[in-house]
């Protein structure tokens, strides 16, 4: 395995013929992998509307379930011989994991092939962080992203089927208090729900110091819960924010792989100002900058959100795989990745496992 001498792998020396024999997860439009998202649960204690059913959801029996070993020895290979820069944390709601902590110190024990340490951060309902958040900042946790779509207790309880909004607001209080700052906000908006608190959800993250990430909803909840014609769109929620608050564009001179657009709220009377941002990942998709890599719950793994076919790591890992040979199916994995989401294509079906089975 030779290396490039440079540090990023650039576009222009991408071997179009064939797989460049690198270590880095690179795919056959030179898209090259430095985050890894790892679900390491897919079980949750709400039920979103755009996420699950209200009822009969079914969860992964335990024994398909990654343990915390096979996680952390993934987590090693991405690390040491793929050059993933940045693990994410995800679900289901990944604080339903009982070892989420010990997961994540074995993480920081990690260095990046820059020699940098690793950038950790998760995504969580928030539910129970307000007792977690101290623990996981010395675990060496960086950055949450609680999932908080309204500020009003009514249509969060509509949203999410359960009435834990508080319960929401302490955990990300909680995050901001142990260090692990900026808390994001994650808000998806669904049509005649939680629209109309678009603006509440925005004063209310200014006033906290939260960065606000509004996401479109994407057609990965249960069957028929999306339509293209119902989506709250980035044009939609920059008009309902222009009404009451006061905005300008970041210019920033790429987006790179964050997927957020982001705007500058100058301050009102009644707020600091701030700034928030949108992920428009439907109406505006960012596929051509993706830099994921994501494993499900048990071992699967997926070079997109809406990949068709998944790569069983779980086989390999409890058949007695080398690191060489894990880290060679994962290069070989990702190289096949699709080159977008094809939402808007007449053939787009979506993917067979819901949000919550794939992680965030
Ligand atoms: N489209 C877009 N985002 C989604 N999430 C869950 N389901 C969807 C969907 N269908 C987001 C939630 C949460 C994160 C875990 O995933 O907003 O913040
Ligand atoms: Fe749970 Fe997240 Fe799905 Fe909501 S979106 S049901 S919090 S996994």
């Amino acid at each position: 395995m030779t290396a490039f001498p440079d540090l990023r792998l650039k576009r222009a020396r991408l071997d179009t013929y064939g797989r460049p024999d690198v270590p880095e997860l690179v795919d056959r439009y030179g898209r090259v992998a430095r985050d890894l998202r790892i679900s390491v649960t897919d079980r949750c204690n709400l039920r979103c509307q755009y996420c699950m059913p209200e009822e009969g959801q079914e969860f992964l029996p335990t024994p398909e379930v990654l343990t915390d070993d096979e996680i952390i020895r993934l987590m090693r290979i991405a690390v040491d011989e793929l050059r993933i820069e940045e693990i994410r944390f995800t679900g289901g709601e990944p604080l339903m994991r009982k070892s989420l902590e010990k997961l994540v110190a074995a993480a920081r024990g990690m260095t990046a092939w820059t020699g940098a340490p690793l950038d950790l951060s998760l995504t969580t309902n928030g539910l129970g962080l307000k007792h977690r958040a101290r623990g996981l900042a010395e675990a060496g946790l960086n950055r949450v992203n609680v999932s908080m779509d309204t500020v009003s207790p009514q249509a969060y309880a509509a949203l999410t089927r359960r009435n834990r909004l508080k319960d929401a607001q302490a955990g990300a209080a909680a995050a901001a208090e142990a260090g692990m700052t900026p808390v994001k906000l994650n808000a998806l908006v669904m049509p005649g729900v939680n629209e109309n608190g678009v603006c509440d959800l925005l004063q209310y993250a200014l006033e906290h110091h939260y960065e606000l990430r509004f996401i479109e909803f994407m057609p990965l909840g249960p069957r028929g819960t999306w339509k293209r014609s119902q989506m709250v769109t980035r044009e939609d929620i920059l008009r309902i924010v222009e009404q009451h608050f006061e905005l300008t564009h970041r210019p920033g001179p790429e987006r790179g792989a964050s997927p957020a657009e982001e705007w500058d709220v100058l301050p009102g009377t009644n707020h600091p100002g701030g700034r928030f941002g949108i992920v428009a990942s439907v109406s505006r998709p960012f596929c051509g900058e993706c830099d994921r890599t994501r494993l499900t719950a048990d071992g699967q793994l997926r070079s997109c959100l809406f990949a068709r076919e998944e790569t069983d790591l779980r086989a390999l890992l409890r058949g007695g795989a080398s690191d060489t040979e894990i880290a060679d199916t994962w290069r070989a994995a990702m190289w096949g990745k699709q080159a977008g989401h094809g939402i808007d294509d007449p053939g787009f079906l979506s993917p067979a496992r819901p949000m919550s089975a794939i992680g965030g």
